[in-house]
């Protein structure tokens, strides 16, 4: 990644072109917000419905007047604790923001990444950058360029290589347009971490009374596409071992233990760390080689409820959504 790579970068963006970046939560598919034909290439590549929002990326909280109105004193308290960071604001917007990027509503999420190579194309590029993840609809969010070239490849003008994203699940999204902050989705950023910037508690789910429309946040959504089941760790090998009996190929994701299971053949294990934050930035590449090795199902031991794994759980539910809601 060099100096030039941002140049060329930013040359694409102003003649309207499309760039996959890296941020420290997921790659990014950018296009120059304030011009609607360039993000309606985005929507093209993407193959998403044209009313799913996008977020606009900042170089910084000073551009935030450009983009959102009547912006209250918690979102400012919010961007100056974790921007650049894994936090996207839901906000009033203003008139200069093109309603392709906003779904047509009267909201725009707004968040400045922490991440040097997004951070460099935002500040020379000067505006901001509408940018979803860069996955196909409704599939897993690229961690690495690798992901990104697999599986959007020739349709984007640059992919930009900043190395495998450290937080790998998407950025967490507060609505600030209620008359109390919600929380639509769960990510990088705790439940805890901004209930103590607040000094208050802060609402959970799009169900909340003060949430916007948050399609992204489709219940089928984050999805492999192998079938993915949700499975106590006691029923684990079994379920497993129920697979094979049927000459069928399945992943177990589990959780580290010290004892090494025994390998069998027609079994894959895909073994993760203990802690949340590990697991959470080794996710999306464990799904997406469960997809390469060709399984007929993923079996993914049920983690931990607490808050710490909130966006973890979160991912796994929806990913075993999309696919049945019945046990194998
Ligand atoms: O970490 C991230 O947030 C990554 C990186 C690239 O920044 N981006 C990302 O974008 O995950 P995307 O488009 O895959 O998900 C954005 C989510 C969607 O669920 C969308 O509905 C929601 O943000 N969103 C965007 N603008 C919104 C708005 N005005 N009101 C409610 N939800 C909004
Ligand atoms: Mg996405």
């Amino acid at each position: 990644m060099s100096a030039a790579d941002i140049e060329a970068a930013v040359r694409i963006l102003r003649t309207g072109g499309v760039v996959a970046f890296p941020t420290e939560t997921v790659y990014g598919l950018g296009a120059d917000a304030s011009n609607p034909a360039a993000v309606e290439r985005i929507f093209a590549i993407k193959g998403r419905p044209a009313h799913h929002p996008l977020i606009v990326h900042l170089a910084d909280a000073a551009q935030l007047p450009h983009w959102a109105r009547d912006i209250p004193g918690d979102a400012r308290t919010l961007a100056a604790h974790f921007w650049p960071g894994p936090l996207t604001l839901i906000l009033k917007r203003t008139p200069q923001v093109p309603d392709c990027v906003t779904g047509g509503q009267d909201t725009v999420g707004l968040r400045v990444p922490n991440h040097p190579v997004a951070l460099a194309l935002l500040c020379a590029v000067g505006g901001g950058i509408a940018a979803p993840s860069a996955n196909r609809f409704g599939r897993v969010s690229p961690t690495t360029a690798a992901h990104v070239r697999a599986e959007l490849g020739g349709d984007v003008d640059m992919i930009l290589d900043g190395g495998p994203c450290r937080v790998g699940l998407e950025s967490t999204i507060v609505s600030l347009v209620g008359e109390r902050p919600v929380i639509l989705r769960p990510g990088g950023i705790s439940r805890a971490m901004l209930v103590q910037v607040l000094g208050s508690d802060i609402q959970m789910g799009a169900a909340a009374e003060d949430a916007p429309r948050a399609p992204g946040t489709l219940e089928a959504h984050y999805a492999p596409r192998t079938p993915l089941f949700v499975v106590s760790a006691q029923v684990l090998e079994e379920t497993a071992r129920g697979f094979a009996a049927r000459r069928q190929r399945a992943g177990i994701i589990q959780i580290e233990s010290g004892t090494v299971p025994c390998t069998e053949a027609n079994i894959r294990r895909f073994m993760m760390p203990r802690d949340a934050e590990t697991y959470g930035q080794r996710l999306y590449a464990v799904l997406r080689e469960g997809d390469e090795a060709g399984l007929h199902a993923l079996l993914v031991e049920q983690v931990p409820e607490d808050d710490t794994w909130l966006a973890v759980h979160d991912r796994l539910s929806r990913a075993a959504r999309a696919h049945s809601p019945d046990t194998p």
